[in-house]
């Protein structure tokens, strides 16, 4: 694995494989790999010629000075897995480098009211972030493709869409499947920070995701996410920021009954001061 600090180095090489028609499967993430991203690392090379990897903790998508604080950093244990997924090139740039005039020099494009919902309504300012760092950094690798995990399924469908009004319609942008542990709990970086309790706590989302995937109140949304509420008020260690049934491709509440196959639940809580997040098709 190549590893690179500037985006002249990067684009020397894939700019050349560009013009070979080679294609470019670009994973970004923040680091504090686990088998989560790596399975994302094993579908770009699956699907396209050469694998890419940024590491980078985007300042700009934190809404609190402490979260982004405390976010882990293992580069050399990163390192090590991405050698051992065959991932083809490293970024990992610094803070000057991704963003030349300055991080808040950035006006988000329009993308419509996906961007103020659910995690948008919880933490202001994040997904104009998360668009500002992936637009940036698919110019920055020229990639072809964009893998990301459906454990941030609402940042998956605002990257689907910010692609289509930068620009960048030729990126093919890939949803994969959530890995999770044993457990049922999903995999995240942040999983670390929880301790033994706060992870027997953590089942509790992944369990009642599924619950209401089984339930059969008619998609009675209202009757869905009351019985979800209801059920994490017995864990008073677990403070629920939202449970919510909506129609997976807009996020938003559908309008008359939909069917089940067109809605997800979403849920975002605390626990142990780490938040969490997950989500399933209720099909
Ligand atoms: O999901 C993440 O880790 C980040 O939001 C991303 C997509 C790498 C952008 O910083």
């Amino acid at each position: 694995m190549k590893t690179f600090s500037t985006e002249k180095e990067l684009q020397a090489i894939s700019a050349k494989l560009l013009k070979e028609g080679k294609t470019i499967g670009f994973v970004p993430t923040m680091g504090a790999l686990h088998s989560g991203h790596i399975s994302l690392i094993e579908a770009a090379n699956e699907a396209c010629d050469f694998s890419v990897c940024s590491i980078f903790v985007n300042p700009t998508q934190f809404d609190k000075q402490v979260d982004l604080d405390k976010y882990p950093i293992t580069i050399e244990a990163d390192k090590k897995l991405l050698e051992a997924a065959n991932c083809d090139f490293l970024l990992l740039p610094s803070v000057a480098e991704v963003y030349p005039n300055g991080k808040d020099n950035y006006t988000a494009p329009d993308i419509g009211k996906i961007v103020g919902i659910l995690e948008g309504k919880h933490r202001i300012g994040h997904f104009e972030g998360v668009m500002q760092v992936v637009e940036r950094l698919l110019r920055m690798t020229l990639a072809t493709d964009l893998f990301m995990g459906l454990k941030d399924y609402q940042q998956y469908l605002v990257c689907s869409k910010m692609t289509k009004v930068v620009g960048l319609d030729h990126v093919k942008v890939h949803g994969m499947p959530i890995v999770r542990e044993k457990s049922g709990l999903a995999k995240s970086s942040r999983n670390v920070r929880l301790s033994k309790n706060g992870k027997e706590l953590a089942l509790n989302i992944s369990k009642r995701l599924k619950k209401t995937r089984v339930l059969n109140y008619k998609n009675n949304i209202k009757r869905l996410e009351k019985k979800a509420e209801e059920f994490f008020e017995k864990f008073p260690e677990i403070e629920l920021e939202y449970f919510e049934v909506v129609d997976k491709n807009t996020l938003m509440k559908p309008t008359g009954k939909d069917k089940k196959e067109n809605l997800i639940a979403l849920c975002a809580a605390w626990i142990d001061g780490v938040r969490l997040i997950d989500n399933m098709v209720l099909s």
